[in-house]
């Protein structure tokens, strides 16, 4: 049985980094689904589909051709990695992951990153939906101006221009969104353990994580 340790939590709550740093701890892989969601919504953008066409959306995330190689993301051979960043393929990446079509042609997808020794899983709905029998979750919170801060670090270190005041509209706006839709909303699972790191840093943040791993 091959054990995945989920991190779940809105946007910008530095799950990405708390992913990484735990997974490398435990030697362990990575499954950064909010890429699969921004890649599908990138691809439909570049095909001219609109994030609301739900069937060609979901047949899109079917036949998406995207791979991870040296920490890189790649559609057909396109290094797309940084322009999954933007601030608008996330709002985008909403839109499209509040259709429940697009869910279900990403599920296979993404147990398929499940593989020996282990898998560390971020996203919104890794504990309740895609690996509800895994023997750790945690959902991971930070307050609304933390994490448009965090964000804007996040960007302008990528080269992409930002402002504090949009970003924090963006990701209220998407939170929102993202604890409202029908289809796996983001909630935390019943039996996650919740991580405010509001005033935590990265490194306190990966010894809770991995002490409870331990228990
Ligand atoms: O980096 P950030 O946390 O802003 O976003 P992300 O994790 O890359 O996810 C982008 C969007 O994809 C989110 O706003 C969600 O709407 C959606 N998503 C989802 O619905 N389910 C997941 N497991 C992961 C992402």
């Amino acid at each position: 049985d091959i054990p995945v340790l989920c991190i779940d939590g809105p946007t910008a709550s530095g799950k990405g980094t708390l992913t990484e740093r735990v997974a490398e701890r435990l030697g362990y892989h990575v499954l950064e689904s909010g890429a699969l969601y921004r890649a599908t919504a990138l691809a439909a953008r570049a095909a001219g589909i609109a994030w609301t066409d739900e069937a060609r959306v979901a047949s899109m995330a079917r036949s998406l051709a995207l791979h991870f190689s040296g920490g890189r993301c790649y559609l057909e051979d396109e290094d797309i990695t940084d322009a999954l960043r933007a601030e608008e393929i996330g709002l985008g990446a909403s839109a499209v992951a509040a259709l429940p079509a697009v869910r279900a042609a990403l599920h296979e997808l993404q147990l398929s990153f499940r593989r020996v020794p282990g898998l560390v899983a971020d996203g919104r709905d890794m504990g309740t939906a895609i690996f509800p029998a895994a023997p750790l979750k945690v959902f991971l919170t930070a307050s609304a101006e933390k994490r448009a801060e965090r964000r804007y670090k996040q960007l302008i270190s990528k080269g992409f221009s930002a402002n504090m005041e949009g970003l924090l509209r963006d990701l209220e706006a998407r939170d929102l969104q993202d604890k409202t839709r029908s289809s796996s909303p983001l909630v935390p699972a019943q039996d996650a353990f919740l991580l405010d790191n509001s005033d935590l840093s990265i490194d306190a943040s990966v010894e809770q994580v991995l002490q409870w791993w331990a228990q």
